[in-house]
């Protein structure tokens, strides 16, 4: 057991939209032998073909709308790769399948450098712990200097960085990478971009000229010795605390970097950690079966609608048929063909380990954040859900299919999919999102999978933020005040509509106890 434990490495490839996240991911599988498709293939195949691309939405669009897992073998380590949406509408699926990691890799364009969306995934994992490490892709491009990227990255990410790789010159000059982590010198042969040579020596070695010219040789032996200076030795303890993110530059769609990138990242990468209960902390040697659910997707396989709930296993083997307890329900729960996940089909499996991601047949009994044990009532605590940005009004628009409506809407909540308020004022429903896509998602689920029709009505609202307040009066004199602002989540907690920005600030400022929360878990 803890040597399936120690072999497992669950992370998620993340990034600002169009950085690379998607080639980076196909050249892992390549390496994994998961797929076939050697050279450079244009990544928008793969979008036609893999997993990420189960809704039919997602065909439609050419865009990934759902997480994905993709397993496989590599080195003696089994990798767990969770596939996150690469729309960033859909950041909210992003930010949740970070609660299932053990670890991310941030991919960042060369020539964009931080973009809003590298940011905020950071911001997410800097409140999770998240260790990361940092791929900066695209050198093949003219970019920027690679040491203003490195300080970029420390100011616009809070994070101390070590690079353990280095480009030697970039763009047209683009020579290859020095390995500083296990230095070696990898060589790029523009001619034959799909071929890496690896030449193994030191940077401090006579040969380096023979390979690279006097000019690289000088700059890159000037460069790491300034690395050497200015940034500490790097320490595997430190990356693991997520207080340094080692930094490796290269280029995914030439299949330059990526396998040093891989090759360390299993080396020093976590294995599985405690996952954090309300009652307790899990650790993943714990014999007894512990998992929490962090995402449910339908219509994987538009002939039988059925959703699958993503179980994350914290502890203990999972195993095919066994009773396992449905805390939220206090139901014994069975799973007679539990699944796992390749590039590009899924099997049934008969056991899981911690790390790994279990795909659960769900015909509605789950919600994201639900947690699974081997009979202890135990409550994983998930990711809260950010204040949205977008609201709209969901109205029925076929008389006839209000049920279906209300069941199609609870249950793609459920999902999380968005976040449904009830305005206490009108009682109209109002859905919240991240993205102008998320309504497009919900109304065409809604109608292909429910038979329900709905119907966008605006409603002009700056944000939504849940309050609380240990001053009762003080509390009710301001829904008495704002009462045509004010609604209730779908645990019926109290959440203020504000309408601008200035309104916000000034209920801020002249109801002093209430404390206005920005995401649901405070
Ligand atoms: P994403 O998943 O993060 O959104 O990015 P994706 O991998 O789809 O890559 C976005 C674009 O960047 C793609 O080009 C891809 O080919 C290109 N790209 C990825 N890695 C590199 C690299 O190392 N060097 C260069 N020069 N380009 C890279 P596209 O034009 O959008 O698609 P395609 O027609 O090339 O497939």
């Amino acid at each position: 057991m803890n040597q399936e434990i120690s072999r497992r490495r669950t992370f998620a490839i993340i990034s600002h939209p169009d950085a690379g996240k998607t080639t980076l991911t196909e050249k892992f599988l390549l390496f994994g032998g998961q797929i076939q498709v050697a050279g450079a293939v244009k990544n928008n195949k793969i979008r036609k073909t893999a997993t990420s691309d189960w809704m039919e939405i997602e065909k439609q669009r050419g865009i990934s709308v759902s997480t994905s897992v993709m397993e496989f073998d590599y080195n003696g380590y089994k990798i767990n790769i969770l596939d996150t949406p690469g729309h960033q509408d859909f950041a909210e699926d992003t930010y949740r399948t970070l609660t299932a990691v053990d670890s991310a890799i941030i991919v960042v364009d060369g020539a964009k450098g931080v973009e809003t969306q590298t940011r905020k995934l950071m911001e997410v994992c800097r409140m999770r712990n998240t260790p990361v490490i940092i791929f900066i892709n695209k050198m093949d491009r003219e970019g920027r200097d690679p040491f203003d990227l490195l300080d970029e990255l420390e100011e616009e990410l809070s994070i101390s960085v070590r690079p353990l790789s280095w480009p030697i010159n970039i763009g047209a000059k683009f020579k290859g990478v020095y390995n500083i982590y296990e230095n070696k010198l990898d060589l790029f042969k523009p001619d034959k971009q799909r071929v890496t040579e690896k030449v193994e020596i030191d940077v401090n070695s006579n040969e380096l000229e023979s390979h690279i010219g006097e000019q690289d040789a000088r700059q890159l032996r000037d460069d790491i010795e300034l690395i050497d200076g200015v940034y500490p030795e790097f320490d595997v303890e430190s990356y693991r605390a997520a207080k340094v993110a080692p930094v490796f530059f290269g280029s995914a769609l030439n299949n330059f970097g990526v396998q040093e990138l891989l090759n360390c990242f299993v080396e020093i990468a976590p294995s599985p950690k405690p996952t954090k209960a309300e009652e307790r902390d899990i650790d993943p040697e714990e014999p007894r079966f512990t998992g929490f659910i962090f995402k449910i997707t339908a219509n994987i396989d538009p002939n039988h609608r059925s959703c699958i709930a993503y179980c994350k296993v914290c502890s203990g083997k999972f195993e095919r048929n066994h009773p396992y307890l449905h805390v939220r329900l206090g139901k014994t729960v069975r799973f007679s063909s539990p699944t796992q996940f390749m590039a590009q089909r899924k099997s049934t499996i008969d056991e899981a380990y911690p790390g790994d991601i279990v795909g659960l047949p769900d015909n509605g009994i789950f919600k994201i954040g639900d947690t699974l044990t081997d009979g202890e009532q135990l409550h994983f605590r998930g990711l809260p859900s950010f204040s949205p940005e977008m609201f709209k009004y969901i109205e029925n628009d076929d008389p006839m299919k209000s049920k279906q409506l209300e069941k199609g809407i609870s249950q793609l909540m459920d999902e999380g999919v968005a976040q449904l308020f009830v305005n206490q004022f009108n009682g109209r429903k109002i859905i919240g999102t991240v993205g102008q896509l998320q309504f497009e998602v919900i109304q065409y689920r809604l109608e292909n999978e429910y038979n329900a029709k709905c119907r966008w009505e605006p409603v002009h609202l700056y944000k939504a933020c849940w309050i609380e307040s240990d001053d009762e009066a003080e509390f009710e004199s301001f829904k008495k005040r704002k009462f045509q602002y004010m609604a209730k989540d779908r645990e019926g907690r109290d959440v203020f509509l504000a309408d601008s920005g200035y309104v916000l600030s000034m209920a801020q400022q002249d109801f002093k106890h209430i404390r206005f929360h920005f995401t649901s878990e405070f």
